[in-house]
């Protein structure tokens, strides 16, 4: 059983499908393009007592929480209590992601390189820690904000401004040292002891063409990354990934699922920007796309403290590119129940498939019957190719082909790794050791 909605468990279902051990798949809520392929479940995903019921009723053998709200909502620890294997942490862990706070202080303690950062809870706390890092200033609510709750500005006064609002909502914030240099999504799968690392990928959090505009959910992905220095992978877990999971189960609260390490390769080298406690959306559908390790077992393997540290996962030699097809005026209110067309031109494509997001079948109306859009992030268009260059010209036709009125996507997404031309800033050596820290 698979809790979610989203292009993260439309790409999680597709790859427990083409495993051979897995009889069957079943989703609450998902959406239409999750819906054309196992069956679907009106239920509230939120919800524990709602999820834990539909896995009885089902007979689950073993459930995989997708996004980080039901995670947040003690979704799993219920479904745990009630005898299920679960593929996601409990509250208490899932708190790496919830609180941005938080995750500063288990890094802290388990000496996880990351962003030097303060609290503040007044406009005066906040002036003075923006004062104290200097331009460009980073500020982050505490809180879950789908991304969006992030504000990277030159501009003092816009960055005094989001933090007065998140005061305002009741909330707290944490003011960082800005972070330079290329940013990764690593994947860590643990059972809470053992961590298996999945291929890294690239992410494009802003909405425009250039890295311009607002931060939104992700507008798409690439993976493998080309530019990555040689033993990155290792790096990233043995100086993050194993530390995190070590301290996490030294406090009692082991962390079980997916630790998602959102990652800045800096000058002064590698950094943590934030953890999350799920796949990442869309990097999930490009990286995925590349595992040709059944995805089945080593779920469970980790939902039931089995995972196997010598296994090799296997990856196809392609490239994958995922690129987001959002709606208009997405990353604000977006414009929701238009007719989506060319989506089965754009999957008759070679090596081309069309990941569903924000996608519904609209029950009445003038498009009954119809896949509509229904949120900000609409679909992905996910292609393999020999390479990032035919993974791109792949994904970039098949986007071509869906119509969807007033829709919006990014046409730069892995065109400067296709080219060679990310660039890795020079390491200084000069910077002082507890700075490493
Ligand atoms: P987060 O929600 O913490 O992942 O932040 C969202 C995005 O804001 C990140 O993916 C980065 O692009 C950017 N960001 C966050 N923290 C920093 C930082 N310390 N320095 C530079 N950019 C950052
Ligand atoms: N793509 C960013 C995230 O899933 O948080």
């Amino acid at each position: 059983m698979v809790l979610g909605p989203g292009g993260r468990e439309h790409a999680i279902i597709r790859a427990l499908l083409a495993d051979p051990e897995v009889e069957q798949v079943h989703c609450a809520p998902g959406n239409a393009g999750i819906a054309q392929i196992v069956p679907v479940h009106a239920v509230d995903a939120n919800d524990p007592a709602a999820a834990t019921g539909l896995a009885r009723e089902l007979g689950a053998d073993l459930v995989v929480v997708g996004p980080e709200a039901p995670l947040v909502a003690g979704v799993a620890d219920a479904l745990r209590e009630a005898g299920f294997p679960v593929f996601g942490p409990s509250r208490a862990a899932a708190r790496l992601e919830g609180s941005k706070a938080f995750a500063k202080e288990v890094m802290a303690a388990a000496g996880v390189p990351t962003a030097m950062a303060r609290v503040a809870t007044t406009e005066a706390e906040a002036a003075d820690a923006l004062d104290g890092f200097g331009a460009p200033y980073v500020v982050k609510d505490d809180g879950l904000a789908a991304g969006k709750g992030v504000v990277v500005t030159a501009d003092r006064a816009e960055a005094l401004a989001h933090a007065a609002a998140c005061f305002a909502a009741g909330g707290s914030v944490v003011i960082e040292e800005y972070l330079d240099g290329p940013e990764v999504s690593l994947f860590v799968l643990t059972d809470g002891t053992r961590v298996i690392p999945l291929s890294p990928a690239q992410d494009f959090k802003r909405i425009f063409d250039g890295d311009e505009g607002p931060n939104t959910g992700g507008m798409g992905a690439y993976t493998p990354l080309p530019w990555l220095p040689d033993g990155f992978v290792d790096e990233v877990v043995e100086r993050v990934a194993r530390p995190t999971v070590d301290e996490m189960r030294r406090r009692g609260t082991p962390f079980v699922g997916v630790l998602y390490c959102g990652l800045a390769v800096t000058r002064r080298g590698l950094r943590v920007i934030e953890f999350n406690a799920r796949f990442g959306d869309p990097e999930t559908q490009a990286v995925l796309a590349r595992l040709a390790t059944p995805l089945g077992r080593l779920l469970l393997d980790a939902a039931t403290g089995r995972l196997d540290e010598a296994e090799r996962l296997r990856w196809r030699p392609e490239s994958a590119v995922a690129v987001v097809v959002a709606a208009q005026d997405y990353p604000g209110t977006p414009r929701t129940g238009d007719p989506i067309g060319g989506l089965e031109a754009a999957e008759a494509l070679e090596d081309v498939h069309v990941v569903h997001a924000g996608t519904a079948v609209a029950p009445d109306g003038e498009h009954a019957g119809r896949v509509v859009s229904a949120g900000g992030r609409v679909l992905a268009v996910v292609a393999l190719g020999a390479g990032l260059d035919q993974a791109r010209e792949r994904a970039y036709r098949g986007v071509e082909l869906v119509a969807l009125e007033g829709s919006q996507h990014r046409t730069d997404i892995a065109l400067k790794a296709s080219r060679g031309q990310v660039d890795l800033p020079t390491v200084s050596n000069s910077a002082p050791r507890q700075e490493q820290a």
